[in-house]
């Protein structure tokens, strides 16, 4: 593996090989990196959890992280994406970690540069390490992907989340289920009655409406979006036994999920949380080790 762009290219055997090798780490496995790897950190939209969580397991497989901050950079007079990609490879970067506001930023890299490019999160595109600690969440809960029924809530035609955990949860057999309004479904088939998904579901996985993707759309109410396509305390207590709720988070409490379930027993938000570090672990480990 060269690079981490979508999970169609990852494909279901590099996946499970990461998640194979995630849960080693979070057991407690040394990580395996031979030479210095310099790393940089390049986010030109808002992030805590993905930077946060790739600086923590750079840090934890002892690489050599080059600050960049995106508001001081020269992209700022108008160098473009590649040109700051090929100055960063000029200086010596190994690996750059990316998080774009547009669809397939990698697509004018390709074949260009020599250094390894992990998608962060592209536009309306893909989350790849997101939907990678999504699926590990699940299989750490479930023991399996195949066969789960995941009911996905929300901004599903914005969702980078929606969309790289389609594809990757359609591979291993998951049947995948949409709730959203009918003008966010995309190119999703959708539902807007929670009874038809709600309770067969082991897992319902929220997403935060993204108005910084919406233009010219009319007015939103919290309240009455709560109300229909919200995950409610009412809504929880008819989940069945055993099953979880999901969030790629930044959560808005009130809006797509009520504010006491994010912490409830079902929840397993902040656990995402914590697995997200070792699925990026497993990540860089496997790309850098192929530059050894
Ligand atoms: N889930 C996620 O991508 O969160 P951040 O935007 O905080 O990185």
């Amino acid at each position: 593996m060269d690079h981490l762009l979508s999970m169609k290219r990852l494909g279901p055997d590099g996946i499970i090989r990461i998640l194979d090798r995630a849960a080693e780490l979070r057991g407690g496995a040394v990580p395996e990196i031979g030479r210095t790897h310099y790393i940089s950190n390049l986010f030109f939209e808002p992030s805590t959890r993905t930077k946060t969580s790739f600086e923590m397991a750079e840090r934890r497989l002892g690489l050599d992280v080059i600050p960049f901050e995106a508001g001081f950079s020269s992209t700022l007079k108008g160098e473009t994406l590649y040109d700051t990609v090929r100055t960063l490879e000029a200086i010596g970067l190994d690996a750059l970690v990316i998080r774009s506001p547009e669809d397939r930023f990698y697509k004018e890299l390709e074949g260009r540069t020599s250094v390894a490019i992990i998608n962060a999160g592209d536009g309306s595109g893909q989350h790849p390490t997101q939907t990678l600690l999504d699926l590990f969440t699940l299989r750490e809960e479930f023991g399996t992907l195949e066969g789960l029924k995941v009911t996905i809530a929300g901004d599903v035609s914005h969702s980078r989340v929606a969309k790289s955990g389609r594809d990757a949860l359609q591979m291993f057999g998951a049947d995948v289920r949409i709730l959203c309004p009918p003008e966010w479904q995309g190119d999703f088939e959708s539902s807007e009655d929670w009874e038809e998904v709600l309770p067969d579901s082991d897992a319902v996985m929220l997403l935060r409406v993204q108005h910084e993707r919406h233009s010219g759309e009319g007015s939103f109410s919290a309240h009455s979006y709560h109300e229909r396509y919200g995950l409610t305390a009412g809504r929880a207590e008819r989940m069945k036994k055993g099953a979880i709720i999901l969030h790629p988070a930044p959560v808005n409490r009130g809006v797509e999920i009520a504010g006491e379930l994010v912490e409830h027993s079902r929840s397993r938000i902040f656990r995402q949380v914590e697995n997200g570090v070792y699925v990026r672990m497993a990540v860089l480990e496997t790309i850098l080790k192929g530059r050894d």
